[in-house]
């Protein structure tokens, strides 16, 4: 249960991020901490790893759902470049107002909106490539299977889906959704986490 969801988002007057079922995490510079130790300190180069396994090329549009304090999200804006669209979405108001002060600190365009996976408030196939790193394990199986599915929906059709996790039990939803499986991999830098890119 999300006690929060009735806050609205205080720096766009934004409609109150839809209720989820999601662990919601709501203290950022803890949170950016946690990950500086989880990566033993090499924090950059483990989000330069996502990112080139990705493939992020000059002018993509990316989704980075469930984008936390943002640090991904602004190392794939330093890849697509100023022709490049990044969009973060996040449910905490929290995480979404630490990422919009982390970004505009940096000189960075990334457009961080609260949002949830299981609702994704994008047309069908607005972008390129969809970052989901650390999230899925955050929710119930019914959550991830409806995130899945909304990914497959705004997805462009050739585009990617990289997925970093502990725990990646989820090849049927992705397959069902007509994702065939690129690349995987276990993740250097933070034991225990592994990815797979997937492509529609
Ligand atoms: C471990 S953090 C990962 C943050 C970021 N992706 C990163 O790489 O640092 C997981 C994030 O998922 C968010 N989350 C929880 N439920 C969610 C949902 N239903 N949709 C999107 N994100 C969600 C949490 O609030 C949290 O910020």
């Amino acid at each position: 249960m999300n006690w929060f969801s009735h806050v609205r988002d205080k720096e766009t007057g934004a409609a109150p991020v839809p209720q989820t079922q999601g662990q919601v995490i709501r203290w950022p510079r803890f949170y950016d901490v946690i990950l500086w130790v989880i990566t033993r300190n090499k924090e950059p180069a483990f989000r330069r790893f996502v990112t080139d396994i990705a493939g992020l090329q000059p002018g993509e549009s990316v989704l980075d759902v469930g984008c936390g304090t943002g640090t991904q999200a602004l190392v794939a804006k330093a890849c697509v470049g100023e022709s490049g669209r990044v969009v973060g979405i996040e449910p905490s108001l929290e995480m979404v107002t630490y990422a919009r002060h982390k970004a505009r600190r940096r000189g960075l365009v990334v457009d961080i909106q609260p949002g949830v996976i299981e609702r994704l408030a994008y047309p069908d196939q607005s972008f390129d490539v969809i970052l989901c790193i650390i999230v899925l394990h955050h929710m119930p199986d019914e959550t991830k299977r409806q995130g899945i599915n909304e990914m497959a929906r705004v997805l462009k059709r050739g585009g990617r889906v990289l997925v970093v996790d502990s725990n990646l039990q989820l090849l049927p939803s992705f397959e069902q959704e007509g994702f065939s499986q690129v690349n995987a991999g276990k993740l250097p830098f933070a034991d225990g986490y592994t990815f797979i890119l997937w492509k529609k």
